[in-house]
């Protein structure tokens, strides 16, 4: 199914993934966005005021008659909204509500609506830490997080909702994204933006563990290619597929690559405890993405924080006051 001239919902589009998506999808298609702006910001998306073909709605997926009344004559959605892990930790039932029944509510939508593809954008969380590696899409999954088993039921649900009512769902899995508009604000912050904050405001890295633990790094503009390739690969009915460079680094590594980079290569990280249901490694397998619809991530970690600090040291950002708001956050004391 071309992606073109089609009638889409993007729920989570004011998000960090759903906002660099809807770019994408607006340039020919008709997009709604439903977000209830829990983490999702107005900047994200203001650039799309006053177009035809963008139009928000500030709601909630929990709400079910909303859901339903959304749905109606869309031809693809799009479901990126969740609440996130850090939100877990304290809240794990607000997980639940948003990230598996908020995923039900729109299956159950979907269905009654007739829409003709559903695409649900899960997370390399679901997996948990890798037992082998590259870790490709039938590695089993066991999450260590109350996120990663809520987004787990949601990829249950929408494959569940193709096997059983023979709906078109897919199931697309980006590990570690990062790019403009990822969070760096406060308890949100992501390891990225908050090392290139710390470094730029002579503050050590903050480390939980010994910094050994890896991640797949994807720079946004290849998730959304990949999530975009994936929803229009026919062959991807009732299948998951991992987006993700491909390229395993150790969070030692990137604090190390983001301080060089900036200067400041002479400061040594803070080493804390380590966070309770960290995943230690997470490395991606890339060939069914490749083999299926021909997609490969082209920027390679370098480049991507090169493009990264270009992009959050031209935002005009109060750098003191950001360092003052920075919360250093272990899972487990909350501090
Ligand atoms: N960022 C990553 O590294 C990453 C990696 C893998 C998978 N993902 C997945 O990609 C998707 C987007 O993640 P993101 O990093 O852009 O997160 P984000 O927090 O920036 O975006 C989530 C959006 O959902 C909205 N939202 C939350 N609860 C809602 C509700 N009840 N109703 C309506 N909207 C609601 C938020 O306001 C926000 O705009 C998520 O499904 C996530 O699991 C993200």
């Amino acid at each position: 199914m071309k992606i073109s001239n089609k009638k889409i919902l993007v729920t989570g589009g004011a998000g960090f993934i759903g906002s660099n998506l809807v770019d994408e999808l607006a340039k020919e298609n008709r997009v709604i966005i439903l977000d209830n702006f829990s983490s999702g910001k107005k900047e994200n998306i203001a650039h799309h005021d006053g177009k035809d073909n963008v139009r928000i709605i500030n709601g909630d997926i929990r709400d079910k008659g909303l859901v339903f009344s959304v749905t109606k004559d869309i031809d693809v959605i799009y479901h990126l909204a969740v609440q996130c892990l850090r939100v877990s930790i304290d809240d794990p039932g607000i997980n639940h509500e948003v990230n598996a029944t908020g995923t039900l509510n729109l299956c159950m939508a979907a269905r009654e609506n007739a829409v003709k593809r559903f695409i649900y954008v899960s997370s390399s969380e679901v997996y948990g830490t890798a037992i082998t590696a590259p870790m490709d899409e039938a590695h089993p999954r066991e999450p260590t997080t109350v996120y990663g088993a809520s987004k787990l039921a949601g990829e249950k649900y929408a494959l569940a909702y193709h096997r059983t009512y023979g709906m078109d769902t897919m199931v697309v899995i980006p590990f570690n994204t990062y790019g403009p508009r990822e969070h760096f604000e406060g308890a949100s912050g992501e390891v990225i933006p908050k090392f290139v904050l710390r470094a730029l405001n002579d503050a050590s890295p903050v480390i939980f563990g010994d910094g050994s633990q890896t991640r797949d790094f994807t720079y946004v503009t290849d998730t959304v290619r990949g999530i975009v390739m994936a929803s229009e690969c026919d062959a991807m009915t009732g299948q998951t597929v991992n987006i993700a460079r491909g390229e395993e680094v150790s969070i030692k590594e990137l604090a190390e690559k983001i301080y060089s980079r900036l200067g400041k290569a002479a400061i040594k990280p803070v080493i804390e405890k380590e966070r309770p249901g960290d995943v230690m490694r997470h490395f991606a397998g890339t060939k069914k993405a490749e083999e299926l619809f021909g997609f490969r991530a082209e920027v390679g970690i370098d480049e991507g924080l090169d493009r990264f600090i270009e992009w959050f040291t031209s935002q005009g950002y109060d750098m003191g006051r950001l360092i003052k708001e920075d919360i250093v956050f272990n899972w487990e004391t909350r501090k």
